[in-house]
């Protein structure tokens, strides 16, 4: 991961790339560097900060040099510790190259075993270190920088985005990429270069996005771009349009609680949003029933979007989702949404693994990516893996400049706006409603449901966003007064969820983890007796989420009871109506009805209310917990 800017060209650089670089938080914030070139003495200047808060600020405060070409890093730690010397960028021996990466170089113990053996002095425990050194090498031996290149690619392996900068060539970035997105800003008489477009989209819209498997020397006025062969790769400047929105958290104290409370609005775009490509020209929700009769209101264009055929979508036979994190958990649950709507049987693979198993092409089969960020590594080479069999692929993501987005067959945007806090909340929520949405849509592309139906769906899918928000606000104060300075105080907690309410249960074991790094475990409630049960006691609450089925949430009951049997402490969210589930809770949380399988949507909002507080009363740096980051773009 690693998030990496650069820039060259008329102006000095250093409030450039670090305005651009505070952007790329997301992708890792262990710690900063940057460094820039003193022309006139021909050498680096460079500094770096690690740990705490904010390194990237702390280190633009402190730096009070500064040059017309020059780059910054932040750095998600994979080899080696957190600290100064393993921050990038890293150099050369003799200080003529310097270098900022992203990804993970493999057999990197071998190269640092051979660079040791030739006498370079490796000073980090990183692998990217490794990179200065073996280039300088290649270019002592070579005049020809081109050449460089290409015998360094030439030992590399690995997934890696390269910016190099010489002292010999001042006034040129050396721009290297293998499975790691690299885009190159092209200015007036200046030049940036990213791992994400938005680090320098107020600057300049026209870019050029590396093709993979290709390096470039970027100067002020020219790029040359060429294949790891060394042929000349034409490239084409495209125009983006779109902009870089500052965001700040406006009256709350925290961007997730900002974006807790952003959610129904969210899903309600997202429902807008799918409507209108279901059938342009309406955008709002057919509230007079009565013209249910007319059939004609959807049209074709999202099956143009997904980048599929009405006929593909009538002939499926398999559905396959594929995710990680809590995008996974959304697919879990939407898995529910395509066999219990449509009818179609649907699979669902963690990304990280998803490599490494047997593939098995099926006919009539679509994989449809899940993804916030449309850049997490496992996704992408999961769908790099699968476009090469020629089965359609489908984005879901939040962000469509993204590389998911560019490289999957058709794609559907969440409208969830940006997530700046590292535990996603309304990015889940917009997938558990695009998910509904488009299961709902196929079912009725396909005769499975009827368009009042399908209308019904919308309709159900707005209250599930109104019951998240009114939830909280009746909850808000018992939480922040008692429940929250309450159950603080424990340091295990068990999460137990049957049928879909099993992966919502999941997502809040996540959340509890992620944020208040309190342990929590957690397993289908059937399970319970199989071992977890040993671990039942007053010290550590068992949190259940109920489901709205009848003879589901009777199974979930004599878990509950098992619980209390053992003195365990048992918190319920459950559905009114509930009544003996909430008489046996320790802490009941009770949420209106709404359709059932939206019945993790619902909780949603109040789940997330709670771990929030819980961990706000801990005093946790909840929007950027320690060791983790929002987009994780390495494997
Ligand atoms: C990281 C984030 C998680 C996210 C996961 C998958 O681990 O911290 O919040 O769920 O990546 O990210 P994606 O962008 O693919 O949804």
């Amino acid at each position: 991961m690693c998030g990496i800017v650069a820039y060259t060209g008329k102006n000095l650089c250093k409030d450039l790339v670090f305005e651009g670089l505070s952007r790329l938080e997301y992708r890792g914030y262990d710690s900063a560097g940057f460094v820039c070139i003193d022309k006139h003495h021909g050498q680096f200047n460079f500094d770096k900060e690690a740990g705490g808060s904010s390194p990237i600020q702390r280190l633009a405060e402190k730096i009070h040099f500064d040059g017309y070409t020059g780059m910054a890093h932040t750095r998600w730690a994979t080899h080696g510790l957190v600290d100064t010397v393993n921050a990038h960028p890293h150099f050369n021996c003799n200080k003529a190259v310097a270098v900022v990466h992203n990804g993970i170089i493999e057999g990197h113990e071998v190269l640092r075993e051979q660079l040791l053996a030739r006498g370079h002095h490796v000073i980090s425990t990183t692998d990217s270190e490794l990179a200065a050194h073996l280039f300088n090498d290649e270019i002592e031996q070579r005049s020809d920088l081109k050449e460089a290149v290409m015998a360094f690619v030439s030992q590399i392996r690995g997934a890696f985005a390269f910016v190099f900068m010489l002292t010999q060539y001042p006034d040129t970035l050396v721009v290297v990429r293998h499975r790691s997105a690299m885009v190159i800003g092209v200015g007036e008489d200046e030049a940036f270069v990213a791992s994400d477009f938005i680090a320098f989209a107020d600057k300049t819209n026209n870019v050029v996005f590396l093709p993979d498997d290709s390096f470039a020397f970027v100067r002020r006025d020219s790029i040359e771009l060429y294949d790891f062969s060394g042929r000349i790769v034409p490239y084409f400047v495209q125009s983006l349009d779109q902009k870089y929105i500052e965001i700040d958290k406006g009256v709350f104290e925290h961007f997730m609680l900002k974006e807790i409370y952003e959610q129904k609005r969210a899903i309600s775009r997202t429902i807008g949003f799918c409507k209108m490509l279901g059938s342009p020209g309406i955008d709002t929700f057919p509230h007079h029933y009565e013209h249910w009769s007319v059939a004609t209101e959807y049209n074709d264009s999202i099956w143009r979007q997904l980048g599929l055929s009405i006929e593909q979508i009538k002939s499926l036979r398999y559905i396959n989702l594929v995710s990680a994190g809590t995008s996974w958990h959304a697919a879990c649950i939407a898995q529910f949404f395509f066999e219990m709507i449509c009818k179609i049987p649907t699979r669902v693979f963690l990304a990280s693994e998803f490599r490494y198993m047997s593939f098995f092409p099926q006919e009539d089969s679509v994989y449809i990516m899940v993804s916030q960020s449309g850049e997490t590594a496992d996704t992408l080479e999961a769908l790099r893996l699968i476009n090469s069999y020629n089965v359609p692929t489908i984005a879901i993501t939040n962000v469509a400049s993204s590389s998911i987005v560019r490289e999957a067959g058709g794609f559907l945007p969440m409208q969830a706006g940006p997530e700046i806090s590292v535990a996603s909340t309304k990015a889940f929520s917009t997938q558990l409603a695009t998910l509904f949405w488009i299961a709902n849509r196929i079912a009725l592309e396909r005769g499975t449901i009827t368009l009042e139906e399908m209308y019904i769906a919308e309709e159900q899918l707005c209250v599930a966003a109104e019951v998240l928000e009114s939830t909280i606000e009746m909850y808000k104060f018992r939480i922040i007064q008692d429940l929250a300075p309450k159950y603080m105080h424990y340091s295990h907690f068990i999460f137990l969820g049957r049928h879909i309410s099993y992966p919502f249960a999941m997502e809040a074991s996540l959340k509890l983890k992620e944020i208040s790094y309190i342990f929590a475990q957690c397993y289908p409630a059937g399970e319970l007796k199989h071992g977890p049960i040993a671990l039942v006691d007053e010290n550590t609450p068992v949190v259940i989420f109920s489901v709205l089925d009848e003879l589901l949430y009777h199974k979930l009951l004599a878990n509950a009871s098992e619980v209390k049997a053992r003195n365990g402490h048992l918190v319920v969210f459950a559905f009114e109506g509930q009544d003996e589930l909430i008489g046996i809770a320790d802490t009941a949380f009770v949420i209106p009805p709404v359709a059932p399988l939206l019945g993790p949507l619902a909780m949603t909002g109040l789940m997330q209310f709670f771990i929030y507080h819980i961990t706000r009363q801990l005093g946790m740096p909840i929007d950027k917990p320690r060791n983790l980051a929002k987009s994780v773009t390495v494997e």
